[in-house]
């Protein structure tokens, strides 16, 4: 279905401007929707949560209100298993400090050496307090990871097993559910990063099974803001991090040190509204999760097709590597694409491009390891190119034609 870019171009009024954007996986822009309700939050009474007068009370309700609708986009099974907060690199590390309470010298965490730094730096830095970590790595020359050398890592003391949904580099999205089996046989826990999955599809927690999965609101068409999923017994297990007077009972309060905005937890009902508004343009009159499936499988097949018209003029150059599947297929990849060209250095591609008016990215975009292990004689990373459901066909060839500008 071609999607309708009017109702596109009302909802994010920053794309009828010059620039275009093909670095959402650095940020998305933010629906109209997300600043009409952080308006209303912010021109209605602003007053502190907790008190007995009727303002503080319709805020809190407020704020409820955004911790809801965040449960509904991750289908959480209640809104206290939703923990707010600035950004997931925050989050992760207060979650880090809670479950680590319980740890002990010798427990073992698993990390990856092709996440985001947002979630190996918390878990890594446990090693000051003689938590032992171990490196589940991605095959040579592989985009998807072997639950073999997982299930060869995780053991009797293995506490949690710390995995990307979907890399930000390779656009590949890693099969959770499987690797969630594996992880709870072995009785340890799971936590997703779900920031480069978020903007694509539809998440569903309960049916990941995920223990954790954070992801951040502001690439997901939102403010700059972030949540963190955790199931509720995992959650009423952890430890507090915040005033040394809560118990852990106080769920998810005791994981919100000096509370989240309350303005930016608000504007979060505006991504829905804007879900549910994107379905309705494209024919389907439904509300809230029903609604949200909806809008991310039609956005789902335009960013197929978004892809592989990139893929396609990539493959066809053999001074090009894809770094990460080279085919579009959706329930393969999220549109975020990277390669590097031979004997051109990323850096200068980029800037070359970014006077055409198309903003891409160079770098190693924190999953250092993962770029890192590629050898890449150039020193400046991957050029990576990152759309959502609002970049057009007509974007994509405006960034090929760019792209064979500066071809050596
Ligand atoms: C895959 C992934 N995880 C985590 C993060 C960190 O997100 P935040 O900026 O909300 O800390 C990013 C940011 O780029 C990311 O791409």
């Amino acid at each position: 279905m071609p999607l309708n870019e009017d109702f596109i171009s009302d909802a994010f009024p920053a794309l009828n401007g010059d620039q275009v954007f093909l670095d959402n996986a650095g940020g998305s822009q933010v629906a109209r929707h997300v600043a009409d309700r952080l308006t209303q939050y912010l021109l209605g009474p602003n007053v502190q949560l907790g008190a007995s007068y009727a303002a503080s009370a319709q805020n809190g309700d407020m704020v409820h209100e955004g911790r809801t609708a965040l449960a509904t986009l991750l289908n959480a099974a209640r809104p206290e298993e939703i923990v707010m907060g600035a950004t997931t690199t925050q989050l992760l590390g207060q979650l880090a400090q809670a479950l680590s309470q319980d740890w002990v010298k010798g427990d073992e965490v698993i990390i990856t050496n092709f996440d985001h730094e947002a979630n190996i730096g918390p878990w890594t830095k446990l090693a000051d307090k003689g938590i032992v970590l171990r490196t589940w790595e991605m095959p040579k020359a592989a985009h998807s990871p072997d639950l073999d050398d997982l299930k060869a890592l995780l053991g009797p003391r293995t506490k949690l097993v710390a995995v990307t949904h979907a890399s930000n580099i390779y656009g590949t999205i890693n099969p959770i559910p499987e690797i969630a089996k594996v992880v709870h046989e072995s009785g340890a826990l799971l936590c997703v990063d779900g920031v480069a999955f978020a903007p694509h599809r539809a998440v569903d927690v309960q049916a990941l099974d995920a223990d954790f999965y954070a992801f951040s609101v502001y690439k997901t068409y939102g403010a700059h803001f972030a949540a963190l999923y955790g199931r509720y017994d995992a959650l009423l297990a952890a430890g507090n991090i915040n005033h040394r007077f809560f118990t852990r009972a106080k769920v998810p309060q005791k994981m919100e040190p000096g509370n989240a905005s309350y303005e930016l937890a608000y504007s979060c009902l505006g991504v829905i509204d804007y879900l549910e508004a994107f379905a309705a343009a494209h024919g389907t009159n439904t509300t809230g999760r029903a609604a949200i499936e909806a809008a991310f499988a039609i956005m789902a097949d335009h960013e197929e097709a978004l892809s592989e018209r990139l893929l396609s003029y990539l493959r066809g150059r053999d001074d090009v590597t894809i770094i990460g599947a080279d085919v579009a297929d959706k329930a393969i990849r999220v549109p975020t694409i990277s390669f590097v060209i031979d004997r051109q250095s990323s850096d200068a591609v980029v800037r070359e491009v970014d006077k055409t008016g198309i903003g891409i990215r160079f770098g190693d975009f924190y999953s250092r390891g993962l770029v890192d292990g590629l050898n890449l004689s150039s020193g400046d990373g991957v050029i990576r190119v990152s759309a959502v459901h609002y970049n057009t066909l007509n974007q994509i060839d405006r960034l090929i034609a760019a792209l064979e500008e500066v071809r050596t």
